[in-house]
């Protein structure tokens, strides 16, 4: 138990609407933080537990940073927390850390980030920058009215300005207000195509967090160029600790097919061997739940 007071919220910043970025204290998570891995927050005592990417931690100062979007019932009361006020509890970091491999200067490993996917791939990108290897981030929003940390002084243009030529950015918005007009999946497509990324290099691997239909449209579009491709499904979870089944993964492993959990053995997969039919529907599982307690809410 890290103890209330160590959970307060020291910064909170609206950076689109809807969602929030906050830093929380949690001197025992920022310590133990590596890339791809998520915490579990309860937000107040009857509140339920949502899973959360670490965006971003400070093992010196001893916080993290979320990113929430505000969708059900607790993740929009979690934003309308303020400085100063504490959570019930945070447990972390849980998850397998990204495994980050190295590769030649001939390769790059390409990301593709849909909205709030663009935080959870944050770390895991700066993590392959930091191993010298080339990184090609596709980052997609819905329109130029939904973008946030894209400025000069915002993380991208950090990161850009600290890794160089090391880093390329490609933006894509649905409606072309920002960046290329499509998806993440257009870029992607004509990298693919074309056998090497937009600068030239290899793609070593593909990476990918968004929302589920999109990390199976990369998973289908990579799939018969070989390309490997690792998806983070930061799926419904309940307990987090392989226990209750809510975050099941369909899986197909030599043949045989297999039922992983997002919490214990992801949050990261090899899209390829994920059963994209069988798990596309779970995400909807809750819905009536989940409009009824709005509903009582009044959100
Ligand atoms: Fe319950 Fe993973 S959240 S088994």
């Amino acid at each position: 138990d890290l103890g209330q007071e160590r959970q307060s919220i020291t910064r909170h910043a609206e950076l689109a609407e809807g969602i929030v970025e906050m830093t929380v204290r949690a001197p025992v998570v920022a310590q133990a933080a590596k890339a791809g891995q998520f915490v579990r927050v309860l937000a107040s005592q009857d509140g339920e537990l949502i899973p959360l990417t670490l965006a971003d931690w400070d093992v010196e100062a001893g916080t993290i940073d979320l990113v929430i979007q505000g969708m059900g019932t607790s993740t929009r009361l979690m934003n309308r927390m303020a400085v100063g006020d504490a959570f019930a509890g945070i447990a972390g970091p849980l998850g397998r850390p990204s495994a980050v491999h190295g590769y030649g200067p001939d390769q790059t490993v390409v990301f593709t980030a849909g909205g709030v996917g663009l935080p959870a791939i944050y770390p895991i990108a700066k993590a392959h920058l930091l191993a010298g290897n080339h990184v090609t981030m596709i980052v997609g929003f819905r329109s130029a009215g939904h973008l946030f940390w894209t400025g000069d002084d915002e993380r991208m243009g950090q990161l850009k300005a600290r890794f160089g030529d090391q880093l390329k950015v490609i933006y894509t918005s649905n409606d072309g207000t920002f960046g290329i007009k499509g998806f993440v999946t257009t870029p992607l497509e004509e990298m693919l195509k074309a056998g090497a990324s937009s600068n030239g290099r290899k793609i070593a691997e593909v990476i990918s967090v968004g929302p589920p239909m999109m990390m199976r449209a990369v998973s289908d579009l990579t799939q018969p160029y070989g390309v490997p491709t690792v998806v983070s499904l930061n799926s419904i979870m309940v307990d987090a600790t392989g226990m209750c089944g809510a975050c099941m993964v369909p899986v197909v492993e030599d043949g045989k097919q297999i039922r992983r959990h997002a919490c214990i053995d992801g949050p990261e997969f090899d899209a390829h061997t994920v059963e994209w039919d069988k798990f596309l529907p779970r995400f909807g599982q809750f819905k009536a739940q989940e409009v009824r307690s709005l509903e009582a809410h009044g959100l």
